[in-house]
């Protein structure tokens, strides 16, 4: 069994099936898409040869990523022309199915390394929360959908499996997380970034400025809990797995994401060029307003729910259960959901905080 605390415990599902059930994420970052591409337009450019870095933080099997890099290519396209390098640098966990994205780069019709032969992708199988690249190599970063997990779980939760259903003193422990998570990431990536550089970071957020507010994902995560306490009284989880199940994210408020910048001086020579939280296209809900169909829209938020949190689940369960017990209890799960869900069609109100970070230029170096 993986420790409550482990900071490995967060791979999606592989081989392709965070792919093709990522609408979520992909409308959530396609909010921070125009700030993006307004980043690749004002980052620092010398005009030597050497190759421009764009990375890309927390990118799993990559079909998210397609969009944002082609429009970030495309902008600096127009200002350094068609020969000039650009290098891509995909991080994630050393878990994560990098064999999935390179496919994807390789065969995907939106692929941004189509028609471009001086775009290279490389990729980096390592925590955010270290140093992933060398110091002042990146142009340009972008991380979607990413960083609101957390290095660590600081306790497993007594009775649900997200901690952003959890209230007092272990809601407390994980804004503490969550804030020691957020200065410890933007450190890293403003020693990676060159000066003059940008990173624009989107992630799942709370809208609430005040109490514990709501991410949009709360209904659904109960509907998931309420599953699993269902599996457990079927004698398929024992209570000890399941006491050891808590997902180890946690979504922002704008508060939360601006708090390292609060001081009179830039957080690690970073400053803070825009953040907002803003809501996110409820793509699977529109298509449910068209056809009424319940069982569709159920099927799509247990697929989601089943590509990004039941891996992470079932990481907890017993090291000598099966392959066969565990595919079992993620189809359970699965199973389980889609029947609450479709009893309750519900839209989401998905809240997503972005932030866009300049790296300072060192005023001696400025002319
Ligand atoms: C929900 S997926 C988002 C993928 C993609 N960026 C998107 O927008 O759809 C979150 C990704 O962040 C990665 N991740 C989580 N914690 C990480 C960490 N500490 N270091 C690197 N990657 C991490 C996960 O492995 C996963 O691939």
């Amino acid at each position: 069994m993986a420790s409550a605390s482990s900071p490995d415990g967060t791979a999606m599902a592989g081989q392709g099936v965070y792919n093709c059930h990522a609408a979520i994420p992909a409308a959530g970052g396609a909010l921070a898409l125009p700030l993006f591409e307004q980043a690749a337009r004002r980052i620092e450019l010398d005009d030597g040869a050497r190759p421009i870095v764009i990375a890309d933080y927390g990118s799993s099997e990559g079909r998210n990523s397609l969009s944002p890099m082609r429009a970030a290519i495309a902008a600096l396209r127009a200002r350094i022309g068609r020969e000039r390098a650009i290098c891509v640098c995909h991080i994630d966990r050393p878990t994560n199915d990098f064999s999935s994205l390179f496919v994807t780069l390789a065969g995907d019709p939106d692929s941004y390394m189509r028609n471009d032969p001086h775009v290279h992708a490389l990729a980096a199988g390592r925590s955010f929360y270290e140093r992933t690249l060398p110091g002042e190599y990146v142009d340009l970063g972008w991380s979607s959908y990413a960083a609101q997990w957390l290095s660590r779980i600081p306790r497993p939760l007594p009775d649900h499996i997200f901690p952003d259903c959890a209230t007092g003193a272990v809601r407390a422990e994980f804004v503490r997380q969550s804030a020691e998570d957020w200065e410890t990431f933007l450190t890293h990536r403003a020693a990676e970034l060159r000066p003059g550089g940008r990173l624009v970071v989107a992630q799942p957020a709370n809208w609430g400025e005040e109490g514990p507010g709501s991410t949009g994902m709360s209904g659904i995560m109960d509907l998931t809990n309420v599953v699993l306490a269902d599996l457990v009284s079927a004698g398929m989880v024992t209570a000890e797995e399941y006491a050891a199940m808590t997902i180890p994210a946690f979504p922002r408020r704008r508060g939360d994401l601006l708090a390292p910048f609060a001081g009179d001086v830039p957080f690690s020579g970073l400053v803070v060029e825009h953040c907002d939280v803003a809501a996110a296209a409820d793509v699977a809900w529109r298509e449910y307003e068209r056809d009424r169909d319940a069982r569709a829209l159920a099927r799509k938020r247990a697929r989601f729910v089943r590509a990004v949190f039941i891996p992470t689940l079932m990481r907890q369960l017993d090291a000598g259960r099966s392959d066969v017990q565990r595919a079992a209890f993620a189809d359970r799960l699965e199973a389980g959901l889609v029947e609450r869900l479709i009893a309750r069609p519900m839209p989401l109100s998905l809240a997503v905080g972005s932030i866009v970070v300049a790296k300072q230029i060192d005023v001696q170096l400025r002319r």
